[in-house]
């Protein structure tokens, strides 16, 4: 079996690729410093796939620590590179924060990468690259903007870094350019944790669905799009995992058309924020207690993929449409609730 090293592996995306990587065959490690994320993930990864998977608690600042995970596992390769900060509000906040664990985190795994002749390298991109882009849908070839935010620059800087790297380096990789991705595995095992309030559209609704938070705002409904809400192109979780899987065979199989690919991981579909709440509601039978609020700062207009490179390069079909984002969201939402209500019986009784 081939192993792998998935970095950030008990957080959100990073869980979902490791169930899916040993779907489809792969020995798998992980490292996560767990300072933003728990080992609940791991907990939920086992029970899917019956494998336990071992997690190196390390910092990936820590150059020695990062070293001796690849001195243990000489064997490792490909790395799929998810451990990042990324809250966009916190990063304008302390960009340093941002730069130095973003950064350093990866200059230090391409060491290591370099270091042990590891072959190949996936990268967690994301669609701010493009900012608000002049047209819609958006290719890979479009043009990247100024980063509207100190994480967004992180992942710039980490796209130029990889593909220097692996352009000087006998080193192939991938960068995975995602939209938004949301929902939660439908065995309702693994699925996101937000820290603290939730700013993204997803989990801001199923808390407000649940009661977690009293209401929610739909933040600007006069914009030019066809009910005057911002659009985006949101994408189960699950499809975003299997197109890391297909990366990696795409790389491994040599199949890749220069040392450093990019591919565009959207559904193509531009949904609304009034679009996804209705869609919520469809699916849960819960009205949402909503008010239209002023413009979001810094927020995108509009903006879907293309994503015909993904699905003509890597065989990718997307097999989630909104309504099954959004009820997995939901089922999601409720798993943690059940489990929030149980800690708190337990400790009224002790
Ligand atoms: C989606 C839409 C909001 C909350 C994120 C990351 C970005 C990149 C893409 C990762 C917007 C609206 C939201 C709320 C609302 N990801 N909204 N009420 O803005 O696309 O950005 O995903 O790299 O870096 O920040 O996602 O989920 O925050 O917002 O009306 O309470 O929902 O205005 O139009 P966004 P989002």
């Amino acid at each position: 079996m081939q192993k792998i090293l998935v970095t950030g592996g008990c957080g959100y995306i990073g869980s979902h690729t490791i169930v899916d990587l040993i779907e489809h065959g792969f020995d798998v490690i992980s490292i996560d410093d767990n300072s933003r994320s728990t080992l609940h993930g791991l907990i939920g990864i086992e029970k899917i796939t019956g494998k336990k998977i071992k997690n190196y608690k390390v910092d990936l600042k820590n150059f020695d620590e990062t070293q001796a995970v690849f001195q243990e596992n000489i064997d490792i390769v490909g790395v799929i590179h998810f451990a990042a900060y990324k809250a966009v509000g916190e990063s304008v906040e302390q960009p340093l924060l941002y730069f130095e664990n973003n950064i350093f985190s990866l200059i230090n795994l391409l060491k290591c990468v370099k270091e042990f002749n590891v072959p190949h390298f996936v990268f967690s991109s994301s669609c701010t690259v493009y900012g608000n882009p002049d047209s819609i849908p958006v290719t890979e070839s479009f043009p990247v903007k100024k980063a509207e935010s100190p994480y967004g620059a992180t992942k710039q800087m980490g796209e130029v870094m990889i593909q220097d790297f692996s352009n000087s380096e006998n080193v192939s990789s991938v960068l995975l350019r995602y939209f938004n991705p949301v929902g939660a595995h439908p065995s309702g095992l693994i699925g996101e944790l937000p820290l603290g309030k939730p700013m993204n559209l997803v989990p801001v609704i199923t808390q407000t669905a649940i009661g977690k938070l009293p209401k929610m705002f739909v933040w600007g409904n006069d914009y030019a799009t066809r009910d005057g809400s911002c659009m985006r192109d949101y994408i189960h979780v699950c499809d975003i995992a299997h197109a890391h899987t297909l990366a990696l065979q795409y790389l491994l199989n040599e199949q890749n058309k220069t040392n450093c690919d990019i591919f565009n991981l959207g559904t193509g579909n531009g949904v609304t924020v009034l679009e996804a709440i209705k869609t919520f509601e469809a699916v849960s039978g819960i009205k949402l207690n909503y008010e239209i609020g002023p413009r979001r700062s810094g927020d995108v207009i509009a903006i879907y993929a293309n994503n015909d490179l993904a699905v003509a390069s890597l065989g990718w079909n997307i097999k989630y449409d909104l309504t099954e984002m959004m009820r997995t969201a939901w089922a999601w939402e409720q798993k943690i609730k059940q489990h929030e209500d149980i800690e708190k019986q337990k400790a009224s009784l002790n």
